[in-house]
């Protein structure tokens, strides 16, 4: 074996900085990032991307993992299938990763023990049974001693597959990339003069020749592939992987984020489908919140509807769950603000996937895979005449986020879109210097005013929900925002106190939070909402039409 500059190399030391090397580097946490390395054989150029197995290290897992081909899990004999290899094969079959490697370490340790390693290669037999990885193999290997790493070795006579280079040289990685389906993502439009337009991107999976036909996705224009550009040089033929920059025949709608396909082979355009989530950061998902998503080159605003399940990753059982923490997993639905081009997982492994972003905190806090569509019907098509605000008022756990994300929701079934504005994320990024006195709640609520007719005025619908106590700070709103509608949501206490849903109830009756609103604090009751929710005399759905009719009603909805 030679490295890069073509020098021999010894291959036990070379290897041994493969795995055990690297390994010893990250327990003094030196690396915790992806440390990428590339290797040469005579054959093929690797590039390694190593990434730490401990869990705490998911997310740059599924970084390394999501562009690889091959994945190699190192194990210690000794300790067989821990729960975090079940983890990173569950991961590594979520990812689509269609070879994998287990090379089963540390046979010197236990005198090259043919049971030993029949015992490890049954229990992840047992476990991956369940999972879509359609290449695994196990290679007993002792990275100290160089038995089948490069060499056979003397030791395992009874061991008759390849070595772990003979493996990593030959393992058929052409075919499984896609070929087929042609997909453009447009990243750049370049415009030097008048008479030049190209178009640059990664071609993500098919190919492309000069003369063929084309169509632009949403548009739906189509026309001719004029030239196609790999670097300087003028090609006739590109194909998936590569970037290239394309001009066309005629000049189409076709800008950045847009995809070039075919017209009998196109991708989907939908704000809505169904995926596969892998949580990756220490703040749990939150159900409805928005985020950043970003599929292909389009980074959209959308959110987790709701979780179909979330998956055990150590039994692969289905389980009921209403969030998702670090390193958890779930099947989701998930929605966006517009529509986001796609193709399903299985079909397509690069415009198949996305991944999720915190816009305050700019991490990337999931990663997902899409599995289907969600159908839906469309039933009326309404048009948002003006702005204004819908200021839901309650106590704690009343349920006026709630019955505001269904009126969210339900506005953006008929085609309207509108704003939410929520007391617990509000006090979370704007006014976390405040507490619950009277005065503090007045310059929240002076702030979330302040937010709420900025948009209103802009023609934004806002739906915002704070309890709101006072009586005279729900006067001073109304006095400072454009069209303000007050939404009164009339929960009893007792009602509020049973279901309790943030365990805060409890917590003010054990004295452990002052000023707790219907505690040790007051609520006045709206005396003249424009409406009243009460959910002892309606169900949800009735609610939410009583307010959407009040906007129909009110010259707000067309
Ligand atoms: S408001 O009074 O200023 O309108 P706001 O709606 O922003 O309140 O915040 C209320 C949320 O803060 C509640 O949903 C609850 O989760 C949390 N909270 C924490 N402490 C209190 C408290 N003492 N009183 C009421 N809510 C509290």
């Amino acid at each position: 074996m030679k490295n890069k500059a073509g020098r021999e190399l010894d291959e036990e030391i070379d290897f041994a900085l493969l795995t055990d090397g690297l390994e010893a580097e990250r327990e003094q946490k030196i690396t915790i990032d992806v440390a990428y390395l590339h290797f040469y054989t005579e054959k093929r150029h690797f590039l390694i991307a190593d990434v730490p197995g401990h869990e705490q290290y998911t997310a740059n897992m599924v970084t390394g993992a999501s562009n690889s081909n091959l994945a190699m899990i190192l194990v210690d004999v000794r300790k067989g299938m821990r729960i975090q290899s079940k983890r990173h094969l569950f991961i590594l079959s979520l990812l689509g990763v269609k070879h994998v490697l287990i090379a089963v370490n540390k046979m010197d340790e236990v005198d090259y023990s043919k049971e030993m390693f029949e015992k490890v290669r049954s229990e992840f037999l047992a476990y991956s049974e369940k999972l879509e990885i359609s290449d695994l193999q196990f290679i007993p290997i002792s990275a100290l001693k160089g038995d089948m790493l490069v060499k056979r070795g003397e030791n395992m006579p009874w061991y008759n597959g390849r070595t772990l280079l003979d493996y990593l040289d030959n393992v058929e990685v052409s075919t499984d990339r896609n070929l087929i389906d042609l997909r453009l993502p447009v990243q750049m439009v370049l415009r030097p003069n008048q008479d030049f337009r190209g178009y640059c991107g990664r071609i993500e999976s098919g190919g492309l020749k000069k003369g063929d036909k084309v169509i632009a996705v949403p548009s739906m224009k189509d026309t001719q592939v004029k030239q196609i550009f790999i670097g300087e040089e003028e090609e006739e033929f590109a194909k998936a992987a590569e970037s290239v920059l394309v001009t066309l025949e005629d000049e189409i709608d076709l800008s950045r984020g847009d995809v070039i396909a075919r017209k009998n082979n196109l991708p989907y355009f939908s704000d809505r489908f169904t995926a596969n989530v892998c949580w990756m950061n220490e703040n749990a998902l939150k159900i409805k919140k928005e985020y950043l998503i970003k599929c292909g080159t389009r980074t959209v605003r959308g959110h987790i509807d709701s979780l179909v399940h979330k998956i055990n990753i150590d039994t692969l059982h289905r389980e009921k769950g209403e969030s998702l923490n670090v390193n958890e997993v779930a099947k989701v639905k998930m929605r966006f603000l517009e529509p986001v081009i796609f193709d399903l997982f299985k079909k397509n492994r690069s415009t198949g996937s996305f991944v999720i972003i915190d816009e305050f905190t700019n991490d990337t806090v999931g990663a997902g895979v899409i599995l289907g569509l969600q159908n839906y019907k469309k039933k009326e098509e309404l048009k948002l005449k003006k702005g204004g605000v819908l200021w839901f008022t309650g106590l704690s756990g009343s349920g006026k986020s709630y019955i505001a994300d269904k009126v969210y929701d339900a506005l953006n079934e008929l085609g309207v879109k509108s704003e939410r504005l929520d007391g617990d994320i509000m006090r979370e990024v704007v006014s976390s210097d405040l507490g619950f006195s009277k005065e503090d709640r007045q310059k929240n609520l002076d702030r979330a005013a302040y937010i709420a007719n900025l948009l209103a005025k802009n023609g934004v619908l806002v739906l915002a929900s704070f309890i709101s106590p006072y009586k005279e700070q729900r006067e001073r709103i109304k006095s400072r925002v454009k069209d303000y509608i007050e939404v009164f949501i009339d929960t009893p206490i007792e009602i509020c106190e049973e279901r309790d849903v943030k365990g805060l109830y409890k917590k003010a009756r054990a004295g452990e939070i002052e000023n707790f609103t219907g505690i040790s604090h007051p609520y006045e009751n709206p005396e003249y909402p424009e409406v009243k929710v009460d959910c002892r005399e309606e169900n949800e759905d009735e609610s939410v039409e009583k307010i959407i009719n009040y906007l129909k009603e009110n010259g707000f909805l067309l």
